[in-house]
């Protein structure tokens, strides 16, 4: 169902509390990919631009319901007051008298950040009496807005609880985007329709894999999870990463996808570093390692003598002849959905297969969308040497990159996100209960 955004609501002179996913990776107190920040841009500059008084608010990490400096939001506010070109006060807590004394003093036009909504321990547990408190720093006639896309797979108080105490909870313009973005591949995907899965664990996409089974033509598997895969198969994978109690599982979906028509395709050679099992993956050390391109074959192949064993060795990307099924797979596609890279990328030796896909995709019609942080963070490094040198940057167009790792994931699977069914489409009665009252009742009890 579409939602209503902002753009349905009169904000002008309100206080609008816009849950973010300002989720960033930071380095020695840097942020190192602001992809994320960036994306929120529009939803504030619309909201700025409108009058509004815009009071934002996101989690940063995993704190664990603890105030810790490490997870500060401050590195976002000064990113956003050099982005937005003007001064985006940080509160210092999520809803005490720093928060209110910063969402009261916001003029027309105006922004401010509250602290890591995780410092608080009700975030994560949804709350009420958090949900209510944030409610409360937007008074009456405040709007909630979610843009939080990449956090709209959890249930906390900033992204569902908040809307019950809200009149009007609509989505952002990001939202709006992702919604749009990830819902055209799975209601209306042009045919032919193909998906590519990397990444590690086949146990985080099998939901993923189910759903898509009843839409795509063909499923390309790559990255460590296509180990499970072989290892199903009764291929030799050597030292590789594999997960042992998902082997039955890999052998029903192939069975499931053969039943219904779907092609899998697996790799049938690989590059290999010189590996022991269970060595830590680390890409200073794998580039270190002797690295080759092997053909792979099964054990009993190996048996017969017909190959070699991959024994002290881990297959860390794809191989050339894999990567020549994969194009003529994707050859004529006109939908692509990919989660996942095709091998180690954080080694730049192994990242060739997933660099040679997105470009073999760029090259092509297919609208294609990819999701899944590590997916991602591999395309746009690859999208900015492109740029460094010089490449055509229209390149990768029709490649749209969600800003959503988990959520992407769960929506593909085609479940319903708790933060994106909260936003409501007509205003409705809200509980009228202030966070005093509640905590009185609390203690009565
Ligand atoms: C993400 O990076 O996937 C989101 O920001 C959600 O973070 P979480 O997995 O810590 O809830």
């Amino acid at each position: 169902m579409e939602k209503k955004t902002i753009r349905d609501v009169d904000v002008k002179g309100k206080k609008v509390l816009v849950r973010c996913d300002f989720n960033v990776p930071i380095k020695e107190g840097k942020i190192a990919d602001d992809t994320r920040i960036k994306a929120a841009l529009p939803t504030i500059k619309y909201l700025i631009e409108n009058g509004a008084k815009v009071v934002l608010c996101s989690h940063l990490g995993r704190p664990k319901g603890e105030v810790n400096e490490k997870y500060s939001l401050k590195p976002v506010a000064e990113k956003l007051s050099e982005e937005l070109g003007l001064d985006v006060k940080l509160a210092e807590d999520v809803t005490g008298s720093s928060a209110h004394e910063m969402a009261d003093n916001l003029k027309e036009g105006e922004a401010g950040l509250l602290e890591n909504v995780r410092f608080d321990p009700r975030e994560e547990k949804n709350d009420d009496t958090l949900s209510l408190e944030l409610a409360e720093l937007i008074g009456e006639d405040g709007i909630y807005v979610n843009d939080a896309f990449g956090t709209a797979h959890r249930a906390h108080s900033s992204t569902e609880g908040v809307t019950h105490h809200v009149e009007t909870s609509v989505a952002g313009l990001l939202m709006e985007k992702e919604i749009a973005q990830l819902g055209a591949v799975l209601e209306s995907p042009e045919q032919p329709f193909v998906a590519i899965l990397g990444g590690a664990k086949v146990s985080d996409k099998i939901g993923v894999i189910e759903n898509l089974l009843e839409k795509v033509e063909r499923i390309e598997i790559g990255g460590a999870m296509a180990t499970t895969f072989l290892k199903a198969k009764g291929y030799d994978i050597g030292g590789s990463i594999y997960e042992p109690d998902k082997v039955e599982v890999a052998k029903e979906l192939m069975k499931k996808a053969k039943d219904k028509g779907v092609e899998i395709i697996l790799p049938v050679d690989a590059k290999v570093a010189k590996l022991p099992a269970g060595a830590e993956l680390d890409s200073e050390k794998i580039e270190a390692v002797e690295h080759k391109q092997v053909k792979l074959y099964t054990e009993q192949e190996i048996e017969e003598g017909k190959g070699e064993s991959l024994e002290g060795w881990q297959m860390l990307d794809v191989g050339e002849k894999t990567l020549e099924h994969f194009a003529s797979g994707l050859e004529g596609a006109k939908t692509v959905v990919w989660n996942g890279p095709l091998g180690y990328t954080e080694a730049p030796s192994f990242a060739h297969g997933t660099e040679s896909i997105a470009r073999y995709i760029s090259a092509g019609n297919a609208k294609c969308v990819i999701g899944g942080g590590d997916s991602v963070a591999a395309i746009q490094k690859i999208k900015t040497k492109a740029k460094e040198n010089g490449e055509n940057t229209k390149q990768f167009s029709n490649i749209y990159l969600s800003t959503g790792g988990g959520a992407s994931l769960e929506f593909l699977e085609g479940k319903e996100l708790p933060g994106i069914a909260a936003l409501n489409n007509a205003e409705k009665t809200v509980k009228k209960t202030s966070s005093q009252e509640a905590k009185n009742i609390g203690q009565e009890k």
